[in-house]
């Protein structure tokens, strides 16, 4: 039994008796003194309820929700540092047991000769996809000033590695009303000194796919023609989990020939939280051997090819739970329902008479819609009454060459159910039509086009 005096203390420090909530919270300098674990841990985590709330967060394409065993074992794992091997050497073999499942799922074919990594997102695998195919240009054009071929269409990560990795930038811009790349535009920017072209299945913009089979066998002409061998690196960021499932006979992976790498975010419809993503190559030898780092590490020699040295094993492990539990139909499924509420979305969105709905033919579930001179109202100031309801759905204007076209995007995720597109579209509805009256007591802060334009990721 606890003593009186042991009970009053206990008493005393229940969490918002605690003295540390009537102070400042330390910004700046670490406080000299600790505090209790609850207070901390209360203070923190009142504070971030101030962050929006991930289920209405239509903006972002990351997973917002994991089933409880798939939490269970990110938990259990959290305290694992992926890199050491010598004391986690399953953790690795989950992760190339992964990355065999990505590679059959991007159709690598049976000889099994694929190699890959587990990343922290897309934008890692997308750095080492091209530093591979810039090296391996080198290698065979010495003195050459490689260049790399993409859309405008592409996530700002593929502007960085050309300025990061010192490679000149041949970016193909938008064409009114047409928001992918164009073959012929691609045929006329490549020459014998292109190191790759870039193509992406389900852009961060529209949620459109680039003809990655055209564009391959444009290349596959000119490699008869002028012997120019040019790799395509395709950036599956968002559709490596949706298109394979849905439209298994769609080809824009390993089985077209010119197709050597590819990058998968399992973070985003791989269906695991933050922080993983896939870098796979069709073979082994799209791997320039000089890449790969040999590192003596705790008494083991290990193999890498990543940017970072140290990184949890929780999300790959997350990762394989998922192929594990779900299988090919369960993906299957899931996706099917994002785009059949995808789609429901875009219909009532056009019965509404405000919008208009950019990708004509839904591939992704991901909508991108433009508001109508009659609505009234444009799309910030639409973006920002729904913010007001909790709803987090971006707006901002397309790349270069169609910066005039502003649009707000909606992605639709596992956890976005039918009742959730009701409430938006009963919200979207009242908003453009009582845009006064409708104004809630929510003190969002106001967004300016570039703030929001930073936004989509
Ligand atoms: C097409 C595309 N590529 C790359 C990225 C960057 O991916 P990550 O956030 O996994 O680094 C994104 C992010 O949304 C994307 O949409």
């Amino acid at each position: 039994m606890l003593s009186k005096k042991r009970d009053k203390k206990n008493i005393i420090c229940a969490t918002y008796a605690n003295r540390a909530f009537t102070k400042p919270i330390p910004k700046f300098e670490i406080p000299k003194e600790g505090i209790e674990p609850e207070a901390a841990y209360q203070i923190i985590h009142d504070e971030l309820n101030m962050d929006g709330n991930p289920v209405l967060n239509l903006a972002s394409f990351v997973t917002t929700w994991v089933d409880e065993k798939a939490e269970k074992l990110m938990v259990e794992n959290l305290n694992k540092n992926f890199v050491d091997q010598e004391e986690y050497p399953q953790s690795g073999i989950v992760q190339e047991r992964v990355v065999n499942m990505l590679a059959n799922l991007c159709n690598a074919g049976e000889n099994y000769n694929s190699v890959g990594t587990a990343t922290i997102g897309s934008s890692e695998a997308i750095m080492l996809g091209l530093l591979a195919h810039k090296k391996k240009f080198m290698n065979e054009h010495k003195n050459a000033r490689p260049n790399l071929v993409i859309g405008a269409d592409v996530h700002v990560v593929w502007e960085k590695f050309a300025r990061y990795f010192d490679v000149d930038l041949k970016l193909i811009p938008m064409k009114k009303d047409r928001y992918t790349l164009d073959v012929n535009d691609v045929k006329n920017a490549i020459d014998e000194n292109t190191m790759c072209v870039g193509a992406v299945l389900g852009t961060t913009f529209t949620g459109q796919l680039d003809p990655i089979e055209e564009i391959n066998d444009m290349l596959v002409d000119i490699k008869k023609e002028k012997g120019w061998d040019i790799p395509m690196h395709v950036d599956a960021a968002s559709g490596g989990f949706v298109i394979p499932f849905l439209y298994p006979e769609l080809k824009w992976d390993f089985r077209l020939s010119q197709v050597r790498s590819v990058n998968i975010s399992g973070h985003k419809y791989g269906l695991v939280y933050p922080g993983i993503g896939w870098l796979l190559f069709k073979d082994r030898s799209d791997l320039p051997e000089d890449l790969i780092f040999y590192v003596n590490y705790l008494g083991n020699e290990e193999a890498t090819y990543t940017l970072n040295f140290s990184k949890g094993s929780a999300m790959i492990i997350a990762q394989y739970y998922n192929l594990l539990r779900l299988g090919v139909n369960g993906y299957k499924n899931i996706m099917q329902n994002c785009l059949t509420n995808a789609k429901y979305l875009a219909h009532k969105m056009e019965e509404l008479g405000y919008f208009d709905i950019i990708p004509k033919d839904l591939k992704m579930p991901v909508i991108a819609a433009t508001m109508k001179k009659s609505a009234g109202m444009d799309v910030f100031t639409l973006s920002e009454k729904l913010r007001q309801r909790g709803w987090i759905v971006p707006a901002y204007t397309l790349p270069k060459n169609a910066e005039d076209v502003e649009v707000i995007r909606i992605v639709v995720k596992e956890n976005f159910s039918r009742d959730l597109a009701d409430i938006l579209i009963e919200d979207m509805k009242r908003f453009v039509e009582q845009p006064n009256k409708a104004e809630m007591s929510n003190n969002a802060p106001k967004q300016n086009k570039n703030q929001i334009h930073n936004r989509i990721c």
